[in-house]
């Protein structure tokens, strides 16, 4: 399977590109950014290390690499600044955005291509991937809050001194201010959090609270978040690449689950080769598909003002 990376250049898409080469799964990566002697360098750094990794081809390229992609990943955007909101991307990234699509337009893609939209405000822009783009809707979806779902399971798992692979604990909603965190289905090794030793509410709020501000800790420590977002994104790139009907909280078009539809945002979603098979509609606390509908919301009133100008 052949992935394009637009925005490779840049933090979040040339650790995707690592996660991508060390996974193995998929075959071909091709690293796109403005800037090309930074896509250069950086598909000539990943190559250096393929004799200890696998057999792959990472080049860096021009729009015409997108072509014959099966999946097109876009990364590029402008980082907000801590204080920033994602929403408040919206009048810097929506713009570059649909000059991506236009460009990806331009150079046609496949009708089986997948998008994963990652840049910011990724539940808009991934609602403005399926309006500008002839896929449908199940072939585009958005990182989502499968980052803030690992965020939230390694914090949890320091937290309680338990091994972070045995944390299950969802966050669904907009990737954003509005994410709700799914306590009604969150487990150790299977057990119940809320029953687990030293649990307590006060705990939960308190790491809740440190999941939803992680992007923004990440960015005002070291500038931008780079190596588990490129993680979050291999995840849901190979489980397009095997099929796999991993059950992901990435964001797409909803058409009704929870009630919800007619705007991107991350509910439980099976991923396969075709894109989006399927959301589940699992049974939630009152309160959290409250939060769900209001994160709906939040994204249907701001992705009214953008739609309007494209
Ligand atoms: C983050 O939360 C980039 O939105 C991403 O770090």
């Amino acid at each position: 399977m052949k992935v394009s990376i637009i925005g490779a250049g840049g933090l979040v898409g040339s650790c995707t590109a690592f996660a991508l080469q060390t996974g193995k799964v998929v075959k071909e990566i091709a690293l796109l950014d403005v800037n090309q002697e930074m896509a250069e360098g950086q598909a000539l750094d990943l190559l250096h290390g393929s004799p200890l990794i696998a057999d792959q081809k990472i080049y860096s390229g021009s729009y015409e690499q997108v072509s014959d992609s099966d999946v097109i990943c876009i990364t590029a955007g402008l980082r907000r600044k801590p204080d920033e909101s994602r929403l408040d991307l919206i009048n810097r990234n929506v713009a570059l955005f649909i000059s991506i699509l236009d460009e990806v337009k331009k150079v046609g893609y496949k009708s089986c291509a997948k998008i994963v939209v990652v840049s910011n405000p990724v539940d808009l822009l991934t609602s403005l991937a399926v309006k500008m783009l002839d896929l449908p809707s199940h072939q585009v979806m958005g990182l989502g809050t499968q980052l803030d779902t690992i965020r939230f399971c390694s914090l949890i798992a320091r937290q309680m001194d338990v091994p972070p692979t045995q944390v299950s604990a969802l966050i669904l909603g907009e990737h954003g201010d509005s994410m709700v965190p799914i306590w009604s289905s969150a487990t150790v090794a299977g057990l119940p959090l809320e029953k687990y030793p030293g649990w307590t509410n006060s705990l939960a709020n308190e790491l809740f609270t440190r999941t939803k501000g992680s992007g923004a800790e990440v960015i005002k420590k070291k500038g931008g978040a780079g190596f588990a977002v490129g993680i979050a994104i291999q995840r849901v790139i190979e489980a397009i690449a095997l099929n796999s009907h991993a059950i992901l909280p990435v964001s797409s078009w909803q058409t009704g689950c929870y009630g919800i539809r007619d705007v991107s945002l991350s509910v439980p979603t099976v991923v396969g080769a075709k894109g989006v098979i399927n959301t589940l509609e699992i049974d939630l606390w009152p309160k959290e598909i409250q939060g769900l509908r209001k994160s709906a919301s939040v994204l249907e009133q701001t992705f009214q003002k953008i739609s309007q100008s494209v």
